[in-house]
């Protein structure tokens, strides 16, 4: 049985869903870039900036007690040092909405949501200059809103820093001409790890609040029991174990800190910076999960031929997410929530609904797995369903749909935006109001 007090809802990101690119002096984020030019843009989102309140009501219709959402940043403050008293404001009121609604809020500072200009002036965060604008905007926010938002987190799946392998940049920076890559990306973890710190420090000054450590866990297995596949699949879940242990233990992994030093990859660190981390660990895990994958030493990441994949080839894993949660909490007995999960489909309204059965069948299995998790001894405090309204996918997809709730919108037809409640919603309804028992 989960214990009362288990929390259910949603989650989202600010550029997803808001829309009102301009509104309150809204400038471009690095986010824009990552969408492809045949989807649509984040410029109208789902409408949200206008229509939070009508949402919320079918969350607070749905049973939600907890919502997951972003502060962006290219909002607030453009240019990274000024702030929009007219964007806090409206923070102010759609924070007061979900309180009134029911849900207790968790923020997420940064969800790719940098304005360009940092980009462009200054590479992101490879700058610690970047550093100590995002640390200077956190605490802004944390002092605007840490009377009620009491659940922070400093970055969306922070480990997604270490997986950069493209020109998407979701951290906003490129690697400098003549550095070498991996040196360059070290940098950036640990820029990153030490603007979290910070970020923790500060949360720590407001009464009740909490930090939450935040990663996408997509594990890899090893795809045989070759010693080799093993060993494969071992070093590369270690750049996600980094985070972890960073969160807990304040301190890099020590496999992963002499691989820096063999390699000569080290990162520059500030003085003072060490004593920083260690100072300034979490209270909470969290973790968005959608897939895993299996791993060999020949090929790297690998199809996993017992899975079945969504329509977006994301393979399907229950069990993983099982695994994963006994693992996380057994190593490092820290309180851990779900903060993302769900499926990516496409949806066809019909008779005023969608009879989205294969998103049914895909939530039930992964509660089932916090369920058992949980019963094996884990302490896990919620679980959050990725975009429980339709929002535009991290490409600007309209057609890659998660909600319980359909937005009458596509990618290049806003049509009227209006909601209508899935088959999943009345399911995950039942699923709230029996604390998971009915499912
Ligand atoms: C998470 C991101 O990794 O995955 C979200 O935090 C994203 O921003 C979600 O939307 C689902 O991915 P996608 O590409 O299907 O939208």
């Amino acid at each position: 049985m989960l214990k009362e007090g288990f929390l259910w809802g949603g989650a989202v990101t600010a550029h997803q869903s808001e829309g009102g690119h301009t509104m309150y002096g809204k400038v471009r984020a690095v986010c824009d870039n990552i969408c492809q030019p045949e989807f649509g843009d984040f410029k109208d989102g789902i409408d949200e900036i206008h229509r939070y309140e009508e949402d919320f009501a079918l969350f607070e219709e749905c049973g939600f007690t907890c919502y997951r959402f972003s502060i962006d940043w290219s909002r607030v403050s453009p240019d990274g040092i000024h702030f929009n008293e007219e964007a806090l404001e409206y923070y102010d009121r759609f924070i007061d909405a979900l309180i009134a609604y029911g849900m207790e809020p968790m923020c997420s500072l940064y969800h790719f949501e940098m304005p360009q200009v940092l980009m462009d002036e200054y590479n992101g965060f490879y700058s610690r200059k970047v550093v100590d604008m995002f640390v200077n905007y956190a605490y802004k926010m944390i002092d605007r809103y840490g009377d009620r938002v009491k659940k922070w987190i400093s970055f969306n799946e922070q480990n997604g820093i270490a997986f950069i392998n493209d020109e998407k940049f979701l951290y906003g920076a490129k690697c400098p001409e003549g550095v070498d890559f991996q040196t360059f990306v070290n940098q950036l973890i640990h820029n990153t790890f030490v603007a979290h710190a910070l970020v923790a420090k500060k949360v720590h000054t407001i009464k009740d609040a909490q930090i939450l450590g935040m990663i996408i866990y997509a594990p890899v297995q090893a795809k045989t029991c070759d010693p080799r596949d093993v060993r494969a699949a071992m070093d590369h879940n270690a750049i996600t174990e980094q985070y972890l242990y960073m969160f807990t233990h304040g301190e890099y992994l020590p496999y992963i800190y002499q691989k820096m030093i063999k390699e000569d990859k080290l990162p520059e660190m500030e003085a003072g910076d060490l004593q920083l981390l260690k100072e300034n660990t979490v209270d909470m895990l969290s973790l968005s999960y959608y897939f895993s994958h299996a791993y060999s030493a020949q090929e790297g990441e690998c199809k996993n031929p017992y899975l079945k994949e969504s329509e977006w080839g994301w393979p399907i894993d229950p069990t993983g997410l099982y695994l994963g949660l006994r693992d996380i909490y057994d190593r490092y007995r820290l309180p851990i929530m779900v903060v993302e999960n769900g499926l990516g489909a496409k949806d066809i309204l019909e008779n005023g609904t969608v009879y989205d059965d294969y998103r049914i069948d895909y939530m039930r299995a992964h509660i089932q797995a916090v369920k058992e998790a949980v019963s094996d001894g884990v302490d896990c405090r919620g679980y959050l369903m990725w975009g429980p309204i339709d929002i535009l996918s991290s490409h600007g997809e309209m057609a890659k749909r998660y909600g319980i709730i359909y937005v009458n919108r596509e990618d290049h037809d806003l049509k009227d935006m209006k909601r209508y409640r899935k088959k999943s919603f009345t399911w995950y309804q039942k699923v709230i109001a029996s604390n998971g028992e009915k499912r």
